[in-house]
């Protein structure tokens, strides 16, 4: 980033299967992203690799930086230690928080039943303004996210309404419908939908390319339901 450009308005942390992913749909929805890796020159092939404006590599430092900041890093790799090296970068920032907490090996989760990764993100970094998002939405969606040129549904959660209204505001432009599914409490329900979606996807020969879309109509009061049976 040269002295002059400005700042990047968006800080991925992690360019595995979903930082990837996500920087380059923010990138594509014109924002300006950087993708922070570990490891900066692998970062800046990927980002050649994709050659779209707005997307630039670097580090995590430099991800921290951003005016909103998404770590793609599982918890039990050391997430909460990883960002806390950038605690003073986050104060009054939209964290936005996509982790299930996945044990080692996928069969449960390793936060209890009373709590989930979005709390105790929030909990961690209570100067952030933690919204949870794109928790059910496996990577391979990210890639041709419409089905049957339908878009998806993504459920967002969190305490602060105008953190909520900040994702929003970046996330104009991508692909999926955004859904106000409550505080971040139901981040303990989006995060263990997860662990279902999973399941039947791979029951139903779908996995990994699936996700949920709500159905429903408007429902007027009077309205005649269908024949009760006989
Ligand atoms: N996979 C999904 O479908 C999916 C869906 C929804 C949410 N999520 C959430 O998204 C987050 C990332 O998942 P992912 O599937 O993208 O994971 P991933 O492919 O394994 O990528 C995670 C990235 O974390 C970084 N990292 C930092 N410290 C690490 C360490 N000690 N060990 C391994 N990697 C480390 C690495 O990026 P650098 O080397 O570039 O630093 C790595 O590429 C998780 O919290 C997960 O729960 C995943």
């Amino acid at each position: 980033m040269s002295p002059t450009s400005p700042a990047p308005e968006l800080g991925v942390l992690g360019a595995g299967r979903m930082g990837l992913r996500l920087a380059a749909m923010f990138a594509r929805a014109g924002r300006r992203v950087v993708l922070g890796s570990r490891d900066p020159e692998r970062a800046a092939r990927l980002t050649a690799a994709l050659g779209l404006p707005g997307l630039t590599p670097g580090s995590y430092a430099d991800a921290a930086r951003a005016g909103a900041v998404l770590p793609a890093v599982f918890i039990r790799d050391g997430l909460f230690d990883l960002l806390g090296a950038f605690a003073a970068d986050l104060k009054g920032k939209l964290l936005i928080d996509i982790s299930n907490p996945f044990n080692a090996d996928y069969s449960d989760y390793i936060t209890p039943w009373d709590s989930s990764g979005a709390e105790e993100m929030q909990k961690r970094f209570p100067r952030a303004r933690v919204v949870g998002a794109y928790k059910h939405v496996y990577w391979e969606v990210f890639d041709e996210p419409l089905f049957e040129g339908t878009p998806s549904d993504v459920l967002v959660v969190g305490d602060d309404e105008d953190a909520k209204r900040a994702f929003l505001a970046l996330a104009e432009g991508t692909p999926f419908r955004y859904l106000d599914a409550g505080p971040l409490i139901n981040a303990r329900t989006v995060e263990r939908l997860t662990l279902i979606t999973g399941r039947l996807g791979r029951q139903m020969g779908y996995y990994p390319r699936m996700n949920w879309r709500l159905l429903g109509e408007a429902w007027q009061e009077g309205r005649k339901g269908p024949a009760a049976p006989v």
